[in-house]
């Protein structure tokens, strides 16, 4: 395979998605009785409760004749297609084939089924790639694995590619002027001087004078899964528990659209956990809303081929930094694949 081929290999794996990931899929609440059927990473996937109310993932394609397996039943430990209602299990077999006896096709494992967790009111579905089946361990930041800490999960389908939400949360400056009519970010300096300072799972990318007054540093981190995580200072009337997280991922749909999820995090215990999620429900979802929108709105306005006509400068080291490794790991997938496997890397 040539070098051109490979790099629009990995451009493309790169739009619609790293693989050997997980990602947050639906919000647990989605999924109830009915099998839903969902785009991610360009991928059809049914995602359903089993009758103990696990969460199962498989191809959304009937193993007979391509139907959506989304659009039949939820049989409990099985769904049946309803075409002519072929059975599958949450491994992607078919277990019955009700309107033949003895059918070849019982049995045989024929469709995709994905890794899922259930975490923090979201279900988390892994992507692996022919040479990546098994799982890593998802490991969420500690806004959202120790019990310090108290959280809400706000979703939403932005129309634009996932690149776009990416760049957008690893850029603090756009606080100080696209949110400066906010709650929140309403203080500090418009001008800012910005480094990058390494962790063990990634990077952050901070401005350098200013610290807890604005929307002031950003962490990319990979740990299973790419998050993202920030902090914005509360002034004293939202409460206590001092600075207001955000653990932030961008769960590809297909090249144009994006499902956020942004778990919105504070470090409080005992009563001042209930004035938080009391105060949170009744007030500051509707303020951080606000400000959601405003994101939205700014991204899904921009040119298709913003990326291709860029003038970036200092304060676009952060993204540019993050573009560089999901490049790196886009183009050692394809390579990989196509060492492995040449014919279908080029599928
Ligand atoms: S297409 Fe699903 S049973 Fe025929
Ligand atoms: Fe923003």
């Amino acid at each position: 395979m040539t070098t051109d081929t490979l790099e629009a290999l990995a451009e493309d794996r790169l739009n619609k998605g790293l693989l050997n990931l997980w990602y947050p899929v639906l919000p647990s609440w989605a999924v109830q009785g009915a099998p839903v059927g969902i785009t991610r990473l360009s991928q059809n996937i049914v995602v359903w409760r089993d009758a103990d109310g696990q969460v199962h993932a498989i191809e959304d394609r009937c193993p007979h004749r391509g139907a959506r397996l989304s659009m039949g039943w939820n049989l409990g430990d099985r769904l049946a297609c309803w075409y002519h209602g072929v059975e599958v299990d949450g491994t992607g077999t078919v277990v019955d084939v009700p309107a033949v006896n003895d059918c070849p096709l019982v049995g045989q494992s024929c469709v995709k089924s994905y890794p899922a967790e259930e975490r923090n009111d979201a279900i988390f579905l892994y992507f692996g790639d022919a040479l990546h089946a098994e799982p890593p361990a998802l490991d969420l930041p500690e806004q959202l694995t120790s019990d310090e800490y108290s959280a809400f999960l706000c979703t939403a389908i932005w129309k634009c590619n996932y690149r776009y939400a990416v760049d957008n949360v690893m850029d603090p400056m756009h606080g100080a002027y696209l949110h400066a009519q906010s709650h929140s970010m309403a203080f500090g300096d418009k001008q800012a001087d910005m480094r990058v300072r390494k962790t063990d799972t990634g990077f952050i990318f901070e401005k350098t004078g200013q610290k807890d007054v604005n929307f002031d540093w950003v962490e990319y981190g990979e740990s299973g899964a790419i998050w993202l995580r920030l902090s914005i200072p509360y002034r004293k009337q939202h409460g206590p528990g001092g600075s207001f997280y955000i653990i932030g991922f961008a769960t590809p749909m297909d090249e144009n659209h994006t499902q956020v999820f942004f778990w919105r995090v504070r470090k409080v215990q005992g009563w001042q956990r209930d004035v938080w999620r009391f105060l949170y429900r009744n007030r500051l979802e509707g303020l951080h809303w606000a400000v959601l929108e405003q994101d939205r709105v700014v991204l899904e306005r921009m040119a298709p081929d913003a990326r291709g006509h860029e003038f970036l400068y200092q304060h676009d080291v952060g993204l540019s930094r993050l573009r560089r490794v999901m490049e790196k790991q886009a183009h050692s997938q394809v390579a990989a694949l196509n060492d492995a496997a040449p014919a279908e890397a080029a599928e």
